[in-house]
Formats: structure tokens, C-alpha cells, sequence
């Protein structure tokens, strides 16, 4: 396969390379990314010298661009994760919300339809079905997505399936609960609140902290997009879930746990505006349908990952930016 990965430089895109990599040693991968703020090439340094990887900056807003690095490298296989992602970023600023996660993933189901490709994994989220006191979303829930982020990213999965019916264009949609794991912008609520600690800050639980997440690890959901690669069929929806579900304040209590601190290090701070109460995927559908199931327990994945951030604050310290949170603290405080 020769695989077009759009946002490879960001947190999931980058495992992912590396996994592929790893596992199929017949594989080119071309990292397609812009190189915004949570998009670092660190996160790819073990695989730069590789022959079968390339890194090409670019904008899947750009429809000239994605076309150019389809033909030159004779892509045959789209995966997208890039996207805007940050649902506080979404409530300041939605602009580049709209633009790169639906008129970005616009321009690669053109490509996809346009070079004949054999398929295209759109990366997507949970969020687009709002929030849910019980039970589980399915893929067939209907769509409520409640922040500008999850509005922009339903806008994206829609075409997609658009794309499908009307011209059968070959894409499969992942809805996907919230990824953990190294390398993750220091903006998320797990690696913020790491990072927060080894700094000797406070952490900001928005709310009574009462919400509640599904968690997945990086090489679960790696295996996940690689199952759905090579074996869902084009127009297909999965949900991927791990079925790991625990409140943003026990979360905390972890964190704090494994850094040594106590609770005095909570600050509660104003809810999040349109904050979503809950998600939880039904994910029996990868299950039965591919034999996909999540393996890393949500303790021993959290463990990992607060010591990957203990032993590597070369990687943190130079990108993470609290300037946005005074800003965003100031605008909803
Ligand atoms: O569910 C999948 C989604 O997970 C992805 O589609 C999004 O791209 C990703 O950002 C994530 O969205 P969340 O809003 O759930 O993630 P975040 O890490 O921002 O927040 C997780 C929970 O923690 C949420 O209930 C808000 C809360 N939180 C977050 C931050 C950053 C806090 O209490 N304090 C914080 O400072």
C-alpha cells in the first residue's frame, strides 16, 4: 500500500506511521501535514531516515496540494486525522474548525474519488453524537453534536457518506472515543494535568469534574484504523471503544495519585460552556464484524503514559503554551 496519512505529525497520525511502519515492511507512508501548533515532527524522529516514510507539508485545505501529493507519490490509500480537535479552542475560534474538518475532508474525498483510490479512513470522534446519560451510542445514533468542533467534524462524516451514496466513493468512517498515550499535546486533560504537576502547578478540573469519558490507548486505537484498513468495507461506520469508562475527577485523583500530590492540587474553575455530560460507544459492531478488540487496561495505559511525560520533558516544555488557558480562563471565569 502506498497511504497518504493527513496529519501525521500530530499525536495519533504519528503513532500510527510508526506502527504501519513496523508492521508492514512493503508499506510507503507519506505524512501529509500542515504543522500547526500540536503538529511535531519529534513526534517521528525514529522513523525520519526510513525509506518508505516521507514527510510533506501541506494543507488538506488546499485542493491543488492534496492532489499533487496523491499523483507524485502514487498514493493508492488515504487515512485522515488531521483535524482541528480542541473542543475549548472550537468555542473561541471555530473558523478553522469549519474549514479544515469539513472542507479538508472535502477536498480528500475529491482526491479519493478523483485518483480512483482504493480506500480512505476517516478519523472521527464520539462527540458527534452529543452527550448520553445511559447506554451506549451506536453507529446508527443520529448525530447531535453539541460544540463547533463536534458540529464541524459530523459536517465532515456526513460528506463522507454523502460521497458514498452518491458516487461510491470508497470511505469508511471511525467514531472514536478519546485517545491516550505519549506524545499528546499538552493541552488534553491528561497530559495537561501531568504536565501541570511536573511543573508544580495546579490542575484546572472544569465543573464538579463529574463528566464522564470512555479512554483508549494509542496502540489499541492504532490497531483499531489498521483492522478497519484492510477489512471494513467501503461505505461502513464504525464505533471504536474501549469500553474504559471513568469521571474526569477520578482521572485526577490517578494523576495525583502516581505524582505523589494531594487534592489541595484541584482548582475547580467554570464549567466548560455546551460541556457534554458523557459518551460511551457501542463498539460490539468492530467486534463481531472484524474481531477488533481494545486490550490495554485504562490504569496500566494511564501508568505508561505518565511516565513517558515524567521522562521526557525536552519533548513538553518546548511546545506547551499556556496562553490560550489564560485567555480562555478570562473569557469564561
Ligand atoms: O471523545 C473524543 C474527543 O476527545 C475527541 O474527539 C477530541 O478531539 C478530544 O479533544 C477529546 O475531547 P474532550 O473534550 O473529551 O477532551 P479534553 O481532554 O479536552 O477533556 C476531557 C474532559 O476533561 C472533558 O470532560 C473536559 C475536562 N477537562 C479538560 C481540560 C483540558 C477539564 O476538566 N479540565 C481541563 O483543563
Amino acid at each position: 500500500m502506498q497511504i497518504l496519512v493527513c496529519g501525521g505529525a500530530g499525536f495519533m497520525g504519528s503513532h500510527f506511521i510508526k506502527y504501519i511502519l513496523e508492521k508492514y515492511p512493503d508499506y510507503m507512508l507519506v505524512n501529509f501535514d500542515k504543522l500547526t501548533y500540536a503538529g511535531n515532527l519529534e513526534n517521528l524522529k525514529e522513523v525520519e531516515n526510513n525509506k518508505r516514510y516521507k514527510f510533506v507539508k501541506g494543507d488538506i485545505c488546499d485542493a491543488s496540494e492534496v492532489d499533487r501529493v496523491v499523483r507524485e507519490n502514487k498514493i493508492d490509500t488515504i487515512v485522515n486525522y488531521a483535524a482541528e480537535t480542541h473542543v475549548d479552542r472550537s468555542v473561541m475560534d471555530p473558523s478553522a474548525f469549519l474549514k479544515t474538518n469539513i472542507f479538508g475532508s472535502y477536498n480528500l474525498l475529491e482526491a479519493t474519488k478523483k485518483f480512483d483510490l482504493k480506500k480512505m479512513v476517516q478519523v472521527s470522534t464520539d462527540e458527534v453524537f452529543g452527550s448520553i446519560d445511559s447506554g451506549k451510542f451506536r453507529e446508527d445514533s443520529p448525530f447531535e453534536p453539541n460544540s463547533p468542533y463536534s458540529a464541524a467534524k459530523a459536517g465532515g462524516d456526513l460528506l463522507c457518506r454523502s460521497y458514498f451514496v452518491t458516487f461510491q466513493t470508497p470511505v469508511v468512517v471511525t467514531h472514536s472515543c478519546n485517545f491516550y498515550g505519549s506524545n499528546q499535546y499538552p493541552e488534553k486533560l491528561i497530559p495537561l494535568f501531568v504536565t501541570n504537576l511536573l511543573e508544580g502547578k495546579k490542575v484546572p478540573v472544569y465543573g464538579d469534574g463529574k463528566q464522564v469519558r470512555e479512554w483508549i490507548y494509542t496502540e489499541d486505537h492504532c490497531n483499531a484504523i489498521d483492522v478497519i484498513l484492510h477489512k471494513a468495507k467501503a461505505g461502513s461506520v464504525y464505533n471504536i471503544g474501549s469500553g474504559d469508562e471513568i469521571e474526569n475527577i477520578e482521572i485526577t485523583k490517578l494523576i495525583l495519585e502516581y505524582l505523589g500530590y494531594d487534592e489541595k492540587m484541584i482548582e475547580y474553575v467554570k464549567d466548560r460552556p455546551g460541556h457534554d455530560k458523557r459518551y460511551a460507544l457501542d463498539a460490539n459492531k468492530l467486534k463481531n464484524e472484524l474481531g477488533w478488540e481494545a486490550k490495554v487496561n485504562f490504569r496500566d495505559g494511564l501508568k505508561k503514559t505518565v511516565d513517558w511525560y515524567r521522562e521526557n520533558e525536552d519533548w513538553w516544555k518546548k511546545i506547551k503554551d499556556g496562553s490560550y488557558l489564560e485567555y480562555y480562563k478570562k473569557q469564561y471565569n
